[in-house]
This record gives structure tokens, C-alpha cells and sequence, in this order.
């Protein structure tokens, strides 16, 4: 695997580090709901400071398209991410000007609030690395992104990866580059049309794909399995056909539900029932899958060394739809903590479904990483990370 640099190659001692951080938290009414993100980053932080290095802090928040968007400032996370560095100050410098002192963290503007970021804009990549004599990145999740504070900035300054940064991808490379086998790919979520690179992909590089999620009822449709009223995308159909083809030449086995939770409609404790897949009655929809193809994953992850982990296998957010993925987690968490299986997690809702199996402190790895985890997925480079291996 080509190498980046890390904070273990910088000197770091009277030097001022712009970081490039994902603060782009979920917010209601302007309060934070959820500060994961934000705890991530405090290792690289509290690392960089105590190397006795001031750092500015780079982020974007939302989608502001070149606007100043009040509800978009990044001014109210500075006293949350003061609160999680006790007996340090976190100051907001709304035009930039404030220069860090060795210790100090100082929080710039929401980039996107000037369009020279997601423009990668040469002028406006030169005034953010007017802000550091390095420049360290540590979001992965915006590393899909060609913006100025990824891109441009990091051409500028010496560069390196972060502690977050540097872990995702070393659990990254693990789960697919260069991984133990046999690897067993989870994908599930609604649709196929939207994972369609994903799946391509991935079954040029694992041995299993199990298909879960409504994406799966497309898949039984195309094999003639009738779905009675679940989503399914019938257009896919010559699409779904193929896959299956293509993974059969690259020997990879296609996992699809041989049973499946049923109900009229997707509402809270709506009645519901198991039947085999065969036997979807025509009034019914496919809202999990049945304890049958639990047993049956749980029983093929037993046997894999590496499983990576994309989508729900049901509507996870509606009790008792949730069964299904809670169980498949908890077996590939069992078998991760009996040191058996490396398991990788990331992309979309696979986090909050992860939260709610309980069984985040327990995975390998669970990436907070939305879209930039599927463009992994997906085989694609990320320009942030290409950016790191150059330098
Ligand atoms: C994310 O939330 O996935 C990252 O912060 C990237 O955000 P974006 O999709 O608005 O570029």
C-alpha cells in the first residue's frame, strides 16, 4: 500500500498546524445532537497541542454554497469542543486573523461560507495555508471532496494525515485492500441504482456478498421471486441479472434472504409475520429480513476472517424490523471480540443501525464517514487521500 505521512514524522514544537477536521454535526434549532464527530477528533488535537504546537481548526458545516448562512456558522461548536478539552479555550476567529500560539486552538469560519472552497480555488487555498507551517488532515469523510482546505491547501503546505485519518484507513486497507480471507461484504439499504458502483466493486474483491435491505427484493424479483407489495426497483431487474453474473465469473457467492419479515405497511408494532421468501403474500412488503437468513449469515460469518459492512438489513428505525440487522451485528461482533473476524463498518445510516445493535464499542472499526466510506467502497480515489500519498 503507498504510504502518507502521519503526526509521527512532524517536528512539531513552536509550530502553528492547520487541521482539516469534519465538524459537520447534525444541529436542531442550533443546538448539536450528536457530537461524535466532534470526539473523534480530539486524540489528534490533544496530540498536536501537547507536542507544544498551536493549532487552527478548518471545517465546513452544512451546504452554504459560497453563502455567509448565519444557521451555518460554525461559531456555537467552539465552546463544545472547548467543553471536551478541559482547561482549554477554543477561539472563534470569524475573519481568520487570530494567529495560533504554541497551545492555542483557534476556530476559523465555516469554509463553505466563500466559494473559493468547494471551487478549490488556488487564491483561497494560499490564505488558509497562510494559517500553518503544516497542514494535517484528519477528515476522512470529506475526502472525497476536492476543496481548497483538502486539496489545494495540502499542495501547499507539508502534509500529513491525522490520528482519525490514519485509522480509518489503516482499517480501511485491512477490511479491503489487503485483507484475510475469506471477506464477506454486508450491503443493504433501499436501493440498488444508488449502490451500483458499490456492488460492482465489491464483488470483484470479497468471496460473500449478502444482499439485505430492499435492495435484496430487487434482486429475488430479477430471479423470479415474487415481492407482493415491497419496495423494488423492477426497472433493475437486467441490472440485478448481471451482477449476479459477474459475480459468479469472479467467484463471488451472492447471499440473498431465504425468509422475510412481512407487514402490511411500515409503521411502529404494525402486525407482522415470518414467511419463506417464496411465499410473499401479494398484499404484503419485505420489511426485514426473517431469523432464518440470520442464522444463516451468522453461520457464514463463522467461517470469513474480514467483513465490511455497508447498509441495514431492514427498516432498522421501526421496532421489530430491526431484529434481522441486531442479529447479524451481534454474531460479527461475538465472533470480532473472540478475535475471529476483522469487522469494518461504515456509510449512510450504517452507523445509527450499528447504535442501535449496540455494538459500536465492539466492532473493529465503525467509520463516521457518509459518503466518502461508499466512494472507498466503490473503489474510487478519494482526492484527499491521493493528495497524502503524493507528498
Ligand atoms: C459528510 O457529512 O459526509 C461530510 O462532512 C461531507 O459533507 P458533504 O457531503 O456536504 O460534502
Amino acid at each position: 500500500m503507498p504510504t502518507f505521512r502521519t503526526l509521527d514524522d512532524l517536528d512539531l514544537a513552536g509550530k502553528r498546524v492547520l487541521l482539516r477536521v469534519d465538524m459537520n454535526v447534525p444541529m436542531r434549532d442550533g443546538a448539536i445532537t450528536d457530537t461524535a464527530r466532534i470526539e473523534k477528533i480530539i486524540p489528534t488535537i490533544t496530540e498536536i497541542l501537547s507536542n507544544g504546537a498551536g493549532i487552527v481548526l478548518a471545517s465546513h458545516l452544512g451546504r452554504p454554497k459560497g453563502q455567509a448562512v448565519p444557521e451555518f456558522s460554525l461559531e456555537p461548536l467552539a465552546p463544545v469542543l472547548g467543553s471536551l478539552l478541559p482547561d482549554r479555550e477554543v477561539i472563534f476567529s470569524a475573519d481568520g486573523s487570530h494567529q495560533a500560539a504554541p497551545g492555542e486552538i483557534v476556530l476559523l469560519e465555516n469554509l463553505r461560507f466563500n466559494p473559493g472552497e468547494e471551487g478549490n480555488d488556488p487564491a483561497f487555498a494560499k490564505s488558509l495555508a497562510a494559517h500553518g507551517d503544516i497542514y494535517v488532515d484528519d477528515a476522512f469523510s470529506c475526502a472525497h471532496r476536492a476543496h481548497a482546505s483538502i486539496d489545494g491547501v495540502a499542495r501547499l503546505l507539508p502534509a500529513a494525515a491525522g490520528r482519525l485519518m490514519q485509522q480509518e484507513l489503516d482499517a480501511l486497507n485491512n477490511a479491503l485492500e489487503n485483507p484475510a480471507h475469506p471477506v464477506a461484504a454486508l450491503v443493504g439499504g433501499n436501493k440498488i441504482s444508488t449502490k451500483l458502483g458499490v456492488l460492482e466493486n465489491l464483488i470483484t474483491k470479497v468471496d460473500h456478498l449478502i444482499v439485505g435491505g430492499a435492495m435484496a427484493n430487487t434482486f429475488l424479483y430479477a430471479g423470479g421471486v415474487a415481492v407482493g407489495k415491497s419496495l423494488c426497483e423492477e426497472e433493475m431487474a437486467d441490472t440485478a441479472r448481471d451482477i449476479v453474473a459477474k459475480a459468479s465469473d469472479a467467484g463471488c457467492t451472492i447471499h440473498l434472504p431465504v425468509d422475510a419479515v412481512v407487514a402490511a405497511g411500515l409503521e411502529e408494532g404494525i402486525a407482522s409475520e415470518t414467511v419463506a421468501i417464496d411465499a410473499v403474500p401479494e398484499d404484503q412488503m419485505i420489511l426485514d429480513v426473517g431469523p432464518e437468513t440470520a442464522a444463516q449469515i451468522t453461520s457464514l460469518l463463522e467461517g470469513c476472517k474480514t467483513l465490511v459492512w455497508n447498509g441495514p438489513l431492514g427498516a432498522f428505525e421501526f421496532k421489530p424490523f430491526d431484529d434481522g440487522t441486531n442479529a447479524a451485528a451481534l454474531a460479527a461482533a461475538k465472533l470480532t471480540e473472540a478475535g475471529a473476524l476483522l469487522s469494518v463498518a461504515g456509510g449512510g445510516d450504517t452507523m445509527a443501525a450499528m447504535e442501535n445493535a449496540g455494538v459500536t464499542e465492539t466492532f473493529s472499526y465503525i467509520s463516521s464517514a457518509g459518503g466518502a466510506f461508499l466512494e472507498w467502497l466503490e473503489g474510487k480515489t478519494l482526492p484527499g487521500i491521493a493528495v497524502l500519498m503524493e507528498k
